[in-house]
């Protein structure tokens, strides 16, 4: 059985004192949930702030993204062993917003998931299709190929000491979910291209993440293999972010 994963994806919100207030009601709200795991990825400047605060509530911190490259000139970058240096243990890997505003290729990705995993740094591999794509019948073509390069470039066991994130483009940020069914079938897609890659397929969690909500989290939760979800704007509010926690917890209970 495989543990849910609620991760969410602070992106670029926040100051000081809305890390700090989240980060409180956080560590009270997440008390009690000790069958699932909890990450929080706030911005990079944020990372030790909230690895402090989030000592001994079991929440584990991530970055929004890990450089390719080990140390060197590499301007604006951040290196996987900087983040394993500051307390992180996890790091988003191609996010359909660093795919589509700042052109990271499949090929750039993988370069950052094998970098992440020659420091020990969880991966969460983001894959998803636009809805050009999924109206022209290429979701699986496209989640394929973004899979299979970090197959090839990163290696089948690097893969496998991975999460994956399904979040198609199209529900990110919208208020558009998609439906539970929807998810499902890429989800089944992806944990079978996993399968085929690595026989470990079975254990990596595969999340969904695009407007996740508490009252569309159940349905979701519900699905055979929807592990968790990554979540964007209602992870900045305590309230939603600890009612789609709650609503993993019961999933898992059911
Ligand atoms: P959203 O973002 O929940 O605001 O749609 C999800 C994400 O981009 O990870």
């Amino acid at each position: 059985m495989r543990r849910p994963l609620i991760a969410g994806n602070w992106k670029m919100h926040g100051s000081r004192a809305t890390v700090h207030a989240l980060m409180s009601a956080l560590r009270d709200g997440v008390s009690g949930f000790d069958a699932l795991d909890v990450l929080v990825l706030p911005p990079a400047v944020y990372i030790p702030d909230v690895v402090r605060l989030a000592d001994g509530t079991g929440i584990a911190t991530g970055a929004q993204n890990v450089g390719d490259q080990e140390q060197g000139a590499c301007t604006g970058e951040i290196a996987a062993d900087m983040l394993v240096d500051v307390g992180c243990t996890h790091a988003l890997v191609g996010h359909s917003e660093r795919r589509a505003l700042y052109h990271e290729t499949d090929a750039l990705v993988a370069a950052r998931f094998a970098a992440a995993r020659r420091h020990g740094i969880t991966p969460v591999l983001c894959v998803g299709e636009t809805l050009e794509q999924r109206e022209r019948g290429e979701t699986e073509a496209v989640v394929g190929a973004q899979i299979d390069a970090v197959a090839e470039q990163a290696g089948k066991e690097a893969l496998a000491a991975g999460v994956v994130a399904y979040e198609p483009v199209w529900a990110i940020g919208t208020g558009v979910t998609a439906t539970p069914e929807q998810a499902q079938a890429v989800h089944a897609f992806i944990r079978a291209r996993l399968a085929e890659h690595s026989g470990h397929a079975t254990d990596v969690r595969v999340l969904y993440g695009g407007s996740v909500k508490p009252r569309s989290a159940g349905e979701l939760f519900a699905m055979a293999d929807i592990d968790g979800a990554l979540v964007g704007g209602a992870s900045l509010k305590a309230d939603d972010f600890l009612g789609i926690i709650a609503r993993a917890d019961e999933a898992r209970s059911a």
